[in-house]
C-alpha cells in the first residue's frame, strides 16, 4: 500500500534534558500513514530517547507528539493497543518456548493476532517448541518482532531490529519489515546500517546530538549531499593523471593503476572518454558509481562534529 498523505506520528520541537544536557534538542517530525520512516544517526544520537518518547515509555521535557491523532502525553493508555514496539536489545523469558513467549503477549490484548498467525509470518513453525534462550540472535529478533506484533497494530516501532544480525538473518528481517508495510503498516526503524535504509525506507531522518541535521528520501539526500558521478578507471597507463591534469581536471590516483574522478553528469563522462580516445589512452575497465547514503552520513555526521569544535 502506498504512503498516504495522512499523517500518523507528528512531533514538534521535542526536547529530553538528562543532567542539563539535551539528548534530545528540539526536533520535529511528520510521519505518514504506511510509510517506512527510518531514523539514523550514530550511537549516542538520541534515537531510542526520541523512539521511547513518542511510544509514550519516556517523558519529553518539552514539546508536543500526536500519534495517530492523539496526544501521547493526555492519551497515552488510548494510543498503547494501537503500537506496537521492539526495543532495542530485545529479550524475553529464556526458557519458555516461542509459541508459548507469543501467546503470553498476545494474551495481554483483547483482540490478539492469532499466534499461529505469527508463528508463520515470521517463519518460526520449525523452532516453535524451541526455548527462548536457544535460539540464535535472529531468530530471537524474529520473536522479538512477533510480540511486537500480538496486538495489529497500526505503528511499529522497530529500534535497530537487525544489529548484530549476519546477512541472511538482516534479509529475513527486511523481508518481513517490507510485508508489514504491503498490508499497510506505518513503520518507525532506527538503524545504523544505511544499506538498511537505502533497501527500506520511503523517508530518513539523520539525527546527530540530539538535532535532525537532514532529512527527505535516500535519493534526495544522495542529491543534495552526495558528491555525485564517481568514474573510476582500472588498469590504465601512466599517462592518464599527466593528460587531466592538463586539463585542469582534479583526479585522484589511488593506486593499482587506479584512478577516479569525480564528474557532475553523463556528459562529462561521454567528454572524458572521447578525449581519452583521442589520446590512445589505454585502460582495462572503467566504473561510475552514484555516491551511497553511507557516504552521505558520514559527510554529514563528520561536518556537524567539526561545527561543533569550531
Ligand atoms: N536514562 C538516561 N539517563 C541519562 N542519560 C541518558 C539516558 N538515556 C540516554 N542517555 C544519554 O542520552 C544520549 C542519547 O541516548 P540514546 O540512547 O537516545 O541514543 P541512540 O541514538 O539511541 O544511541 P545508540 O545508537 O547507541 O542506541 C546519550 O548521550 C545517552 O548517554
Ligand atoms: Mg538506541
Amino acid at each position: 500500500m502506498a504512503a498516504s498523505n495522512d499523517i500518523v506520528i507528528e512531533v514538534k520541537n521535542l526536547v529530553k534534558t538528562y543532567d542539563k544536557v539535551n539528548a534530545v534538542d528540539g526536533i520535529d517530525l511528520k510521519i505518514k500513514r504506511g510509510e517506512i520512516f527510518a531514523f539514523l544517526g550514530p550511537n549516542g544520537a538520541g534515537k531510542t530517547t526520541t523512539v521511547e518518547m513518542i511510544e509514550g515509555i519516556r517523558k519529553p521535557t518539552k514539546g508536543s507528539i500526536m500519534l495517530l491523532s492523539l496526544d501521547v502525553a493526555k492519551d497515552s493508555g488510548k494510543v498503547k493497543p494501537r503500537i506496537g514496539v521492539l526495543p532495542q536489545e530485545f529479550s524475553s523469558f529464556d526458557k519458555v518456548t516461542v509459541k508459548e513467549t507469543i501467546s503470553f503477549f498476545s494474551s495481554l490484548y483483547k483482540n490478539g493476532k492469532k499466534v499461529d498467525d505469527l508463528i508463520e509470518l515470521l517463519d518460526l513453525s520449525e523452532y516453535r517448541n524451541k526455548l527462548y534462550q536457544n535460539l540464535s540472535g535472529g531468530l530471537k529478533q524474529r520473536v522479538g518482532i512477533a510480540v511486537a506484533l500480538v496486538n495489529d497494530p497500526e505503528v511499529v516501532f522497530l529500534d535497530e531490529p537487525t544489529t548484530g544480525l549476519d546477512p541472511r538473518s538482516r534479509q529475513d528481517v527486511w523481508k518481513v519489515i517490507k510485508g508489514l508495510k504491503g498490508s499497510g503498516k506505518t513503520i518507525f526503524l532506527t538503524t545504523h546500517y544505511m544499506e538498511e535504509a537505502q533497501e527500506l525506507a520511503d523517508r530518513v531522518a539523520v539525527i546527530n546530538h540530539g538535532k535532525i541535521i537532514a532529512e527527505g528520501s535516500v535519493d534526495e539526500l544522495i542529491d543534495t549531499y552526495g558528491t555525485g558521478l564517481v568514474l573510476t578507471f582500472n588498469g590504465i597507463g601512466p599517462k592518464l593523471p599527466v593528460f587531466l591534469g592538463n586539463t585542469g581536471r582534479k583526479v585522484d590516483l589511488t593506486g593499482n593503476g587506479q584512478v577516479s574522478i569525480k564528474i557532475s553528469d553523463k556528459d562529462e563522462l561521454l567528454g572524458i572518454l572521447e578525449i581519452l580516445k583521442g589520446a590512445g589512452v589505454k585502460y582495462k575497465g572503467i566504473n561510475v558509481r552514484r555516491s551511497n547514503l553511507e557516504e552521505v552520513f558520514l559527510k554529514l555526521t563528520g561536518e556537524s562534529l567539526k561545527q561543533e569544535v569550531k
